[in-house]
């Protein structure tokens, strides 16, 4: 909301719920001071005054745990947030502060080093509209120097006796699934080598003192905004306080500079609430619908997508049978996945050769796009921009666009070799084709995908692994979103394999995982939930048995699950029989009339599938006239029927089941709960109520 600075060197970052205080110590150094509820100016500045933990003999530093941004040489001894190493092979920095200044919520701390021209920027940003602050950091330099580690930011937690951690883990087909856990004294490492933000964990933690619940507590969560590799370190110091080193870059180095240059860290992104992690992702949530997804007021279209129908064995009949079940269903928006260009025909050829397979598009595109248009539908691609088959044309004329390490062997991957995007030729090459695909064709919407990470990097080393491809990846979306601003994107690797806030400024949905089996849905989309919002969180509903799980889950259950986040269906709708079409119809339909509350409201999760057989959760309209209440029976034994699940965020007044037009007082819900009458294992219930003139 503000930046103020009640007394000289002592500043105060206000979101609408939250307050930041730090300060300047002994030696310029910048302290943190508060992290938590709001407090007026007077309370800032004697906060500010606290005295850093006594130091216990001499193994300990009385800046450790307190310092906003700790460099690798001097007095302290915590994980260092900032590490230059200079051609003389030193990399003692002492940093003099110059001034800082405030700009419309923005504070910018400045130094310069001591000895030599290297200046160091300090930047945190508030806004009026949510309760996340954002931290980074700028290098510019003068002279060569090699940035080891410069993290975006250092956020210093006050002491807990028993510090509890909480993040996202997973790997391919089973993403974001939230583990927590005591934090054990010393570090824990959370991070990408993969080139990208990876499924195995998610740039989010949160901690709290071990107490915290869904609905009660003080929560303490920070975030990275980057898709390249990346670390969180959170350590657990022997004076009971705990820092989490938040940056880019996963081995040294992030960045090599030769004079006259600058680094800027990505954002780092922090939120602090007292209403437990329930209330830590609303707030998250909110401030990405406000600040980060590029079209958050839109609904998104229930989508239809190819994959799991026709795999790579798609062509224009198929596509266009498809098409037309989906439309018969409902669905807004068709999209083609792989196979329909070059000799695609499996994973081992095609990828680079960007144009329709002739054999099944003798006539292109068009055909197909008209058709689905005709239908009432939008036309949607999968692209996967970045690979290449060696058996494909691309690689044959440009053996010398990918990464490799010349004189050692390649490593493939699914068959494929990455693109050099650092590479100007191949980043020019790669947005032109795109940019013609979108162009010639009426394309609404493009699937993105990734599907292996980097190993052989050649002469950029770490430098690829930290921040080139990135930024070349982000730099070609960003300048396709302004040369296409109708076309939607959706961020897709193997799954969630990059899901972050870097991304998700740049693209309008991610696919969460290739696992679309509800059960494990429920888990993965509860992990997903921490941080990201149901608008950006696409579920298809697929076939039984499920692909990879085997489980054979009823239909209803599967599309409850699915339309608790932006909903798809990719089951091969030829195969279905009409009780089966008949029933989607009806859950479509009912999702269209919940969408908004699900994709724009507030989520709250009542039950979790990982502590309850019977998992509910429920997302409360923007307006707080109408919600959509979710419930599960998952794992369920002895037929005993699903407690009610509770409702006490509704806002008070007289609720109404907006299908059987059942009437409930408010504190009904809140006390004795929603009745959705489940008992068997799998049965399932989306309720819609609305807020009606009490009788
Ligand atoms: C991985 C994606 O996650 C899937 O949805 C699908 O698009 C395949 N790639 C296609 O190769």
């Amino acid at each position: 909301m503000s930046v103020t600075e009640p007394a000289a060197n002592v500043w105060v970052l206000r979101t609408p719920n939250s307050a930041y205080v730090l300060s300047l110590g002994g030696e310029d150094v910048p302290l943190a001071a508060h992290w938590g509820a709001p407090v007026d100016d007077e309370t800032a500045v004697a906060l500010a005054k606290v005295p850093s933990d006594p130091a216990r003999g001499s193994w300990e530093s009385r800046l450790d745990g307190r310092e906003e941004y700790p460099s690798d040489t001097g007095l302290r001894f915590t994980e260092p947030a900032l590490a230059l190493r200079f051609p003389d092979d030193s990399r003692t920095v002492r940093w003099m502060f110059t001034g800082s200044a405030v700009e419309e919520g923005h504070l910018r701390l400045r130094y310069r080093e001591l000895t030599r021209p290297v200046r160091l920027t300090l930047h945190y940003r508030v806004s009026a509209r949510h309760d996340v602050l954002e931290r980074w950091t700028e290098l510019e330099t003068d002279v060569p120097v090699e940035v080891v580690r410069a993290d975006s930011a250092a956020w210093c937690l006050p002491p807990f006796d028993h510090p509890r951690l909480s993040s996202l883990h997973g790997r391919w087909g089973a993403d974001s699934r939230l583990e927590r856990t005591a934090l054990p004294p010393g570090a824990v490492h959370l991070g990408s080598r993969r080139t990208t933000t990876s499924p195995m964990h998610n740039p989010w933690v949160a901690l709290d003192d071990g107490t915290a619940t869904e609905a009660h507590g003080e929560v303490w969560t920070a975030a990275l905004a980057w898709s390249g590799t990346w670390h969180i370190d959170v350590q657990r110091l022997p004076n009971g306080r705990v820092v989490a080193n938040v940056g880019a870059g996963h081995e040294a180095p992030v960045a090599r500079l030769s004079g006259g240059t600058t680094y800027e860290a990505p954002k780092s992104c922090g939120l602090w609430t007292a209403g437990g992690f329930g209330a830590a992702s609303r707030a998250w949530h909110e401030s990405i619908l406000a600040g980060v997804l590029p079209h958050a007021g839109e609904l998104r279209p229930v989508l239809y997508n190819s994959w799991e129908a026709t795999g790579f064995t798609l062509d224009e009949a198929n596509q266009l049978a498809l098409a037309e079940q989906a439309a018969a269903l409902g669905c807004e928006l068709f999209v083609m996945d792989d196979g329909w260009f070059g000799r695609r025909v499996s994973d081992n050829a095609g990828l680079g050769d960007w144009l329709p397979n002739s054999a099944r598009f003798p006539n292109g595109l068009g055909p197909l796009i008209e058709r689905v248009h005709d239908l009432g539908m939008r036309f949607g691609i999968w692209v996967e921009p970045e690979m290449v088959n060696p058996d494909s044309d691309l690689y044959r004329a440009h053996p010398d666009w990918v990464y490799a390490s010349p004189g050692y062997p390649r490593h493939e991957l699914r068959n494929q070799l990455v693109l050099n995007l650092g590479h100007p030729e191949v980043a020019a090459w790669l947005h032109d084709w795109l940019d013609k695909l979108l162009t010639d064709n009426d394309i609404a919407f493009v699937k993105w995908d990734m599907n292996r990470p980097v190993t052989d990097p050649g002469p950029y080393g770490d430098l690829l692994w930290s921040t080139r491809h990135t930024l070349a990846l982000y730099s070609i979306l960003d300048r396709l979103r302004r040369d296409h601003p109708a076309v939607r994107f959706e961020s897709c690797a193997s799954g969630g394999g990059r899901v972050d806030l870097g991304v998700l400024a740049r693209t309008d949905q991610v696919w969460t995982s290739d696992n679309t089996d509800a059960s494990d849905r429920l888990h993965i989309q509860e992990g997903f939930s921490q941080l990201y919002p149901a608008r950006a969180m696409t579920a298809w509903v697929t076939d039984a048995p499920n692909f990879l799980t085997g489980n054979r889950l009823p239909l209803k259950f599967r599309f409850h699950v699915a339309m608790a986040g932006v909903l798809g269906v990719g089951g091969d709708l030829p195969q279905w029989t009409a009780d089966e079409r008949a029933l989607a119809i009806d859950l479509i339909a009912q999702y269209k009339r919940v969408r908004p509350i699900v994709q724009h409201g507030q989520l709250h999760r009542l039950r979790s599938p990982r502590e309850s057989s019977a998992p509910a959760l429920a997302y409360l309209s923007a307006t707080g006239d109408e919600a959509a209440v979710f419930q599960f029976l998952d794992g369920h034994r002895y037929g005993e029927p699903a407690r009610p699940a509770r409702l006490p965020f509704l806002p008070a007044g007289t609720w109404a089941d907006a299908d059987t037009g059942t009437r409930y007082p408010a504190a009904f819900l809140a006390t004795h709960g929603l009745d959705a009458g489940l008992f068997r294992d799998h049965d399932s219930a989306v309720t819609h109520l609305r807020r009606v003139a009490d009788a």
